[in-house]
């Protein structure tokens, strides 16, 4: 069987854009809970960016929705004939000059179920105006969508993205990576498009028990976990932005270093040994943990 090379190969996940109904509570939120500073505004959009100086967040005015998901590709690639490659292929790229603080260029393109993808090649650190608190979270590490067709999404995502696919919960949740690490892409089933949750990373444990603290200082409940997931082993807590979007905060994510020998990197707590990507059959998946609450429900399945 021979594997045709994919168009493009997503790296990084540097950014997520959403629109909200009310950007200065998000901008509040952002900034008071998870720990992003503010870089700058133009007239219409907020950008904010992680500790590190990663453009991490975009948002605009509008109904709460997702709107993009911007990955870093190789420096090597010429973004002019992977523009040409995606337009043979059906997609319709676009190209930008100067579009986000720390960003020169930008092609993007809109998959087949309305998110745009966005493909960054160089940037430059976009410090925050501001000294970053609260939980100053590491970055953004992965974004979960909603699709009424995980596999062809996946399918999609491998042959135009480059991403692998890392594990299947039976035939509803993709888990798919651009880089080491178990997923910066996720795909759940369901009727339409939408963001399914958002995911932050933290530094470890003793960062998480912070976090919930945090959390509950900011009247933010808790709905699910701690928990240490099957999928991906990482340790999880989950809670719902003023936006009512489900973020998780996240660390312990496998990560498979070594892509050529197909397995995760050994961790006293994987069940399979080695940990290769599989189907996850039935519960429980998790290691630990108790059950979503009901305000998770999708995850419980
Ligand atoms: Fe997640």
């Amino acid at each position: 069987m021979t594997t045709q090379a994919p168009i493009a190969r997503f790296t990084r996940l540097r950014h997520a854009t959403f629109a909200s109904p009310d950007t200065e509570r998000m901008l509040d939120y952002y900034r008071a809970v998870i720990g992003l500073g503010l870089v700058g505004r133009d007239k219409d959009r907020i950008f904010l960016a992680s500790d590190s100086e990663q453009l991490s967040l975009v948002i605009g005015a509008g109904d709460a929705a997702l709107t993009s998901v911007a990955f870093e590709i190789s420096p090597d690639v010429e973004l002019e004939i992977l523009g040409v490659a995606l337009k043979q292929s059906g997609l319709r790229p676009e190209f930008q000059s100067d579009p986000l603080p720390g960003i020169s260029r930008l092609l993007s393109f809109v998959d087949p179920e309305g998110t745009r993808f966005e493909l960054i090649q160089g940037w430059t650190p976009t410090p925050a105006q501001e000294r970053i608190g609260a939980l100053a979270v590491t970055k953004l590490g992965h974004v979960a969508l909603r699709t009424p067709d995980p596999l062809a999404t996946s399918k999609f995502c491998a042959s135009v993205m480059g991403l692998r696919v890392s594990d299947w919960v039976e035939d509803r949740f993709v888990f798919m990576r651009s880089g080491y690490e178990h997923h910066t892409l996720n795909f759940v089933r369901a009727p339409m498009r939408s963001l399914h949750h958002l995911a932050f990373e933290m530094r470890g444990a003793a960062h998480m028990q912070q976090a919930c603290d945090h959390l509950a200082r900011h009247k933010l409940a808790i709905l699910w976990g701690p928990v240490r997931h099957g999928p991906g082993h990482n340790t999880a807590v989950y809670h719902r932005n003023p936006d009512g979007h489900l973020i998780e905060l996240f660390y312990d994510l496998d990560r498979m270093i070594d892509e050529q020998l197909g397995y995760f990197d050994p961790r006293p707590w994987h069940r399979d040994r080695p940990q290769r990507p599989k189907v996850w059959v039935g519960l429980p998946r998790d290691i630990w943990g108790l059950p979503p609450s009901p305000e998770c429900v999708e995850f419980a399945r």
